[in-house]
């Protein structure tokens, strides 16, 4: 049901949906997301440019092109201002916003990233808890349709963060 992995995003081959940590114009940019979009090729840009952006702690879905999976999930996070700027309400939402989407279109597996805590420098400790609270709580919410949650870090430090806060 939930667990973590350490490893690449885009080389995730059992999931239907993996999320991407975007910006507000999804028009890509570096990190995870470059990442993604230069996995699923040009057509996942196509696609995002006739979404017109999408507000912080929101989510879009689109096809997932030339990546093993159906669907990418874009959500932007919030970027980390001192916490006293709604950041972790907006980073709760964005996970809330990424699972109601994936209810919504049947994806019943999901990877993560670990929003915000790179180029948005959100602290990994308290991104971890609030990502783990939430779907926790989604799933209790939405009894069956879930069959699996995980994230997916991109290094053992942010992986044995988010394991903790899994076993916590
Ligand atoms: N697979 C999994 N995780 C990855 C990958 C990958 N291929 N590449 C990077 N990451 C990790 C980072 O190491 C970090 O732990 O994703 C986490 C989120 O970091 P960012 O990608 O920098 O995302 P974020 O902090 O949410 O900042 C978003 O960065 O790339 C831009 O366009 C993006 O403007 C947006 C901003």
């Amino acid at each position: 049901m939930f667990r973590t992995i350490r490893g690449d995003i885009t080389k995730v081959t059992d999931v239907d949906a993996i999320v991407n940590a975007a910006n507000t114009s999804l028009l890509g940019g570096g990190g995870v997301d470059g990442a993604i979009h230069r996995a699923a090729g040009p057509k996942l840009l196509e696609e995002c440019r006739t979404l017109h952006g999408c507000e912080t702690g929101k989510a879009k879905i689109t096809g997932a092109y030339e990546l093993p999976c159906s669907y990418v999930i874009h959500t932007p996070g919030p970027i980390w201002q001192g916490g006293h700027k709604k950041e972790r309400e907006l980073l709760a939402s964005c996970y809330q916003s990424c699972l109601e989407l994936a209810v919504q279109h049947g994806a019943r597996r999901i990877a993560f990233p670990s929003i915000s805590t790179g180029v948005y420098h959100f602290p990994v400790e308290e991104a971890a808890g609030i990502a783990v609270r939430t779907a926790k709580r989604f799933v209790q919410e939405h009894p069956g349709e879930l069959e699996l949650i995980e994230w997916v870090l991109f290094d053992d430090h942010t992986w044995k963060v988010y394991e903790k806060a899994l076993q916590g």
